[in-house]
């Protein structure tokens, strides 16, 4: 292929005075007057802070993505964005996931950038990058960070899943104060995110099925020095994209997204890999709907021994051979000649990828659950569709009829959950409303609510829970998620009252409110919205911009993308 001029050579390949300005300055860096003169410029995307600990080796991380540049013959120039810390942002990194998204559309632009690696970990920091990049669609590849390694607690290797447990256990008196904050410091005791497949893994699994990433990208610990082997290959490859100038939409075709919710699935991930792909597939223009992730999960059993659908960690599943090795597991399913960041097809990526051990990846024809990963439900109480997880839930509750508990919003939640007047058993199913992406704003992840003291003081560890809200991707239970349209846009949730008959039906994918539509109407006439004051700033923007979890929840004017062309200089 004839090679492209750079696209930095727009700026550094310049005479007279807009060339001096543009090299003069990056000069004070010590850098030698070759270095601009047709290197591939790769831009390092870094999403290192200390507010965000599972990105916090990023800097490590980019010193050798920056030994691999070199070595292709690229020149290296790393930059922050907004960093996405899952546990510090209040109210939710969430509602800045978009916000971050601008962040790095605008800084790939705006700066002379021939191809990105766009270092993520994090929950948000994936979708958020790769979105942005999408928008401007440079050559460009994922590096993700990498799991944590399994914590260890009183004997036993533990996850971010096990908060869940603890937390019901300190509630009910299991567990001392003392014991609690020892496990704090137990679990989180490597770098990297978090050890089970929650969104953070299942995004990092995501690109890679998408072939946007090296394969191993998934699933290599934080702490193995192979990370940074993966991290210097990335710089390579960078250099690599840009010299054949395949870009994010020659590899994000309709065969892709195919791909990565087939393997998603078989992974058990996390349900909010489903809204941050229809916000990328909506970035690049590849039409996909909710509908999709459901027919195209289903027939996928679970393949992957990980929490919170299994028993192990993301670590293990390194050691078992990976993702290619999971995948290679389910060849038949896959377009196996999708292009990926290797230049190769997907196939050959994963071709004789073998499996070291059949404790974490099962073969096709025996899964360890037969259940699809994902289920979406359609019905009056979610005329736009609703998801909920069969492998984490009760089997037992996926057909069910209970009478509704309704939680107005988070703090009303809050208030009374533990009150002993609360009338619930535990055939009830609790509603909580006004948690989704206009309503909290920003949808937390909160749908997987605690059950109420009362109830967990009877044994009970599980009841059906319904919310425009999300779920972490380590939380588990009988939990219908992403409910729309939300309560606060005057979806059907916003409807529902106390005592009303609420039936579950996941086998035919139904989630119906036993309320007339004459009795709806009158409600609905009732309905008065609520306004939460956001008058100023970005969250403003959000909130009358925001899209509905079946969208993706991004704003609807960044849906497509501009390219990389900047219609004016500055000099
Ligand atoms: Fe960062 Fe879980 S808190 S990945």
């Amino acid at each position: 292929m004839e090679e492209q001029p750079l696209r930095s050579q727009e700026w550094f390949g310049r005479t007279g005075k807009d060339g001096f300005i543009y090299r003069a300055w990056m000069k004070n860096q010590g850098f030698p007057h070759h270095l601009f003169q047709g290197k591939p410029v790769i831009g390092i995307c870094n999403t290192f802070s200390e507010f965000t600990p599972c990105n916090a080796h990023f800097r490590e991380l980019a010193e050798a993505v920056k030994r691999g540049v070199w070595e292709a013959g690229g020149f290296p120039l790393e930059f922050p964005v907004m960093s996405l810390g899952e546990c510090q942002l209040k109210p939710t990194a969430m509602l800045f996931r978009n916000l971050a998204s601008m962040d790095v559309e605008e800084s790939l632009r705006a700066n002379s950038i021939d191809g990105v690696v766009l270092l993520c970990g994090c929950d948000k920091t994936t979708p958020s990058l790769v979105m942005g990049a999408c928008s401007v669609n440079l050559p460009a590849l994922v590096l993700s960070g990498g799991p944590m390694l399994a914590g260890r607690f009183q004997g036993r290797k533990i996850g971010t899943s096990d908060l869940w447990r603890f937390t019901e256990d300190f509630k009910t008196g299991k567990m001392t104060q003392e014991e609690f904050v020892a496990a704090e410091a137990a679990m989180a005791r490597s770098p990297g995110h978090c050890a089970p497949m929650g969104t953070a893994s299942t995004m990092a699994a995501a690109v890679e099925a998408l072939g946007l990433a090296l394969p191993d990208n998934a699933t290599i610990p934080a702490a193995d020095s192979r990370r940074k082997v993966l991290a210097h290959l990335a710089g390579m490859r960078a250099v690599a994209l840009v010299k054949s100038q395949i870009r994010p939409s020659d590899i994000l075709t309709r065969a892709a997204f195919e791909n990565a919710i087939r393997v998603v699935a078989a992974l058990g991930g996390s349900t909010n890999f489903i809204i941050h792909l229809l916000a990328i597939a909506g970035r690049v223009g590849v039409p996909l709907t909710l509908a999709d992730f459901d027919r195209l999960s289903a027939g996928v059993p679970l393949l992957a021994n990980v929490q919170p659908s299994g028993e192990h960690f993301v670590e293990d599943l390194f050691y078992a051979g990976g993702l290619p090795a999971l995948m290679n597991q389910m060849r038949h399913l896959l377009h196996l000649d999708a292009l990926t960041v290797t230049t190769r097809p997907l196939g050959e990526n994963i071709e004789g990828a073998p499996c070291h051990d059949r404790q974490l990846i099962a073969e096709f024809d025996r899964p360890f659950k037969p259940a699809p990963g994902l289920a979406v439900l359609f019905g009056n109480l979610c005329p736009d569709g609703a998801v909920i997880k069969p492998p984490a839930a009760t089997p037992a509750l996926m057909q069910h009829t209970g009478r509704a508990v309704v939680f107005e919003d988070i703090d009303d939640y809050k208030k009374r959950v533990d009150d002993p007047a609360l009338d619930v058993d535990p055939t009830s199913v609790l509603v909580l409303k006004n948690v989704g992406p206009k309503g909290y704003p920003g949808m937390p992840e909160v749908g997987n609510l605690q059950l109420p003291a009362k109830i967990l003081a009877q044994g009970v560890h599980d009841m059906v829970r319904i919310s425009d809200g999300r779920m972490s991707g380590t939380g588990f239970g009988t939990v219908v998620l992403h409910v729309a349209p939300e309560a606060a846009a005057g979806g059907p949730l916003a409807l529902v009252q106390n005592g009303d008959l609420i039936t579950l039906d996941v086998p035919a994918r139904r989630l119906h409110l036993h309320v007339s539509d004459e009795e709806l109407a009158r409600r609905r006439a009732a309905f008065v919205p609520t306004d939460l004051g956001y008058h100023r700033g970005y969250v403003r923007m959000y909130v009358q911009h925001v899209q509905q979890a079946h969208l993706g929840a991004d704003l609807d004017f960044l849906q497509g993308g501009s390219g990389p062309e900047v219609k004016r200089d500055s000099h």
